[in-house]
């Protein structure tokens, strides 16, 4: 019998990005600096909305507490995955674990990170969706920018 997906389990959690550790990415101690993996987990979680709302505009409207819990220095390559937990009405929430390739251990973990469906008024708009996505069939097909087409 097929295992019930555990939103809540790194298994269940695909770890599409990958980081290789440079110089621009360090703190003045020489390890990762923790602003520069919020923001890539930050638009790391915007591509994920997107995807699986199918809308370009979506914004960050909540982070839980993170607690980082180990490091990474120059050289070293990380990953980072992320899990949708529940669909709102408007919003997505979403689970992130960052861990770092090299020393195997867990960087971070964040419960809960919740994108909010903006629609053409610029306020929340109903996404209609209850279910992950592991293709890409709700992707927008025009440009976000051109709103031109590029798919057939
Ligand atoms: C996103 C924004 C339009 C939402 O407006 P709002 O008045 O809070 O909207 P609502 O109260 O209708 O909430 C919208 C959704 O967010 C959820 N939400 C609101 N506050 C939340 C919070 N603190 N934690 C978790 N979810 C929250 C609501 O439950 C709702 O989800 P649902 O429809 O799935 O139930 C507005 O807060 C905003 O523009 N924020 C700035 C966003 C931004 O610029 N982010 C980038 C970083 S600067």
């Amino acid at each position: 019998m097929k295992k019930k997906p555990n939103p809540l389990s790194d298994d269940e959690i695909n770890f599409h990005t990958r980081k290789w550790i440079k110089p621009e990415d360090l703190n003045p101690n020489g390890s990762l600096f923790g602003g520069s993996l919020l923001k890539w987990i930050d638009e790391e979680a915007a591509i994920y909305a997107i995807v699986q709302l199918g809308n370009y505009h979506v914004v960050t409207k909540f982070i839980s507490e993170i607690s980082f819990e180990a490091s990474a220095r120059q050289g070293d390559l990380v990953e980072m995955g992320l899990v949708a937990t529940h669909f709102g009405r408007t919003s997505l929430t979403m689970r992130a674990v960052v861990r770092n390739m090299i020393t195997r251990k867990t960087i971070l973990t964040i419960e809960k990170i919740v994108f909010v469906n903006i629609g053409d008024d610029g306020r929340p708009a109903p996404h209609g969706y209850s279910s992950i996505t592991y293709n890409r069939d709700r992707m927008p097909t025009e440009h976000p920018q051109t709103g031109s087409i590029n798919l057939p």
